[in-house]
């Protein structure tokens, strides 16, 4: 049983992160003008007013389920706002949110501001027990998410227009030694294992058996990719999945999205501009596809996601898995390029030697999500922990480990599973590669 002093500490830490998260999603909008807010540059990408406005609706549906008597602020804001949730009526159309003047940009930042005024409150007042802190860590997830959803958009929409409110350099390289590991095979006990927050996707820990195998060092770079795009690994379809190879045909692909050929060099249009491919970066915007075909052309494969998540985080010394790959401190710059290190792009690799697992992997966690061969769906004995949040999404996706350069720290783990449908690109997501041995 929790005592009334714990529980006001509990909740005084949960404002506190509260705080912090809507801080940062105001951070990433704060140098945008008025007519970015609203410009939808394609059907996957969401307008930054939207992100605002739905991230503190969910806070709604968050008070709303711990207290039935609570009001939703506007009718009118839920329909707009609703992502994807059925239960509370038919959303308005993802592609057409750029069509949308009402709420405007104002009444949208004078909402999240409401909000922020409800939830402070709610926190305070109410006698909150275990399960509802946990619904409130959940929705400052969800944030989190958000947050890293509109560095994509904003990269889509702007590019390097754009001007973050802090930017960066990159830390100084280390030596780099391109190679495997072998890793032992065996029973792994995957899934998350800690006392904080979990997604209920992250549940049960279970035994799964692997065979031995090795895994690549560092993710494949944009030197490694680009050998594929020279070699002809966009005209071949024998390196293709016959769905890849009609979405390759369908939408002309040549290259990962945000690459541009000018005068027979590639660059690549991104917040830093358009730029001659650093070749040490990760290869990144990727699709399944993609990743999959590079697998094939190079006569390796895409890990498991129980591949991954043991070559990330098993410590074989002390036989015990860690919560980031380096062991369970919290992430620091030190560690990993994640959305707080503020570079606005992968880092090349090796340039995170004291991140590296216990296995010697480098970069496993921040720069790039990396693809694996593993179709999104429940661990045996899964519970749904919120419904229409992550099990309905259970058919044609594949899982990404990992984290990117926009993922907020608060929000990564290695037992974290991220997971977009095949064709999607738009996401910073690259991949390493495996083999049998
Ligand atoms: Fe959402």
């Amino acid at each position: 049983m929790t005592t009334k002093q714990e529980n006001i500490s509990e909740i005084s830490q949960q404002l506190e992160q509260f705080k912090n998260v809507r801080t940062q999603t105001l951070e990433l909008v704060k140098t945008l003008e008025k007519d970015d807010f609203v410009v939808q540059t394609a059907a996957f990408m969401s307008p930054p007013k939207w992100h605002l406005g739905h991230v503190s609706w969910f806070y709604e549906v968050i008070m709303n389920k711990i207290d039935q008597k609570y009001e939703f602020y506007s009718q009118e804001f839920s329909k707009v706002l609703n992502s994807y949730y059925q239960a509370f009526g038919e959303p308005h159309e993802k592609a057409k949110r750029g069509i949308l003047s009402r709420p405007t940009v104002d009444e949208t930042l004078q909402y999240f501001n409401i909000i922020n005024k409800r939830v402070e409150d709610f926190l305070k007042k109410s006698q909150i027990n275990k399960n509802e802190i946990y619904l409130f860590k959940m929705a400052f997830n969800h944030e989190c998410q958000h947050q890293e959803l509109l560095v994509y958009d904003l990269q889509h929409l702007l590019a390097s227009t754009y001007r973050p409110v802090k930017q960066n350099t990159p830390p100084k390289l280390s030596q780099i030694e391109k190679k495997s590991i072998k890793i032992s095979g065996g029973i792994y006990e995957m899934g998350y294992n800690g006392s904080d927050f979990s997604y209920d996707i992250e549940l049960p820990e279970h035994k799964v058996y692997l065979n031995q195998y090795s895994i690549d060092v560092f993710p494949v770079t944009n030197a490694d990719y680009l050998k594929f795009v020279e070699d002809g690994g966009y005209e071949n379809f024998r390196f293709w999945l016959a769905d890849g190879w009609d979405v390759v045909k369908k939408n002309n692909w040549k290259a990962p999205m945000y690459w541009e050929k000018e005068n027979e060099n590639w660059l690549r249009h991104d917040f830093r501009g358009k730029q001659k491919l650093h070749p040490n970066e990760p290869v990144c915007n990727v699709s399944y596809y993609e990743a999959d075909a590079y697998c094939k052309w190079a006569k390796k494969r895409l890990p498991t996601e129980a591949e991954w998540e043991k070559a990330s985080c098993w410590n074989e010394d002390k036989q015990i898995k860690t919560i980031y790959p380096w062991g369970n401190d919290h992430p620091t710059k030190n560690h990993a390029n994640l959305l707080e290190s503020y570079l606005w792009s992968p880092a090349e690799i090796g340039s995170y030697p004291l991140g590296k697992s216990h296995y010697g992997l480098h970069q496993m966690v921040g720069d790039v999500w990396e693809w694996t061969s593993s179709e999104f769906a429940g661990y045996p004995g899964f519970k749904s922990g919120f419904a229409e949040y992550n099990d309905k999404w259970f058919a044609n996706q594949k899982v990404l480990r990992g984290s990117s350069f926009a993922t907020p720290k608060y929000s990564i783990r290695n037992s974290y599973r991220n997971f977009f449908k095949l064709d999607e690109r738009w996401m910073f997501a690259g991949f390493r590669c495996v083999e049998d041995i």
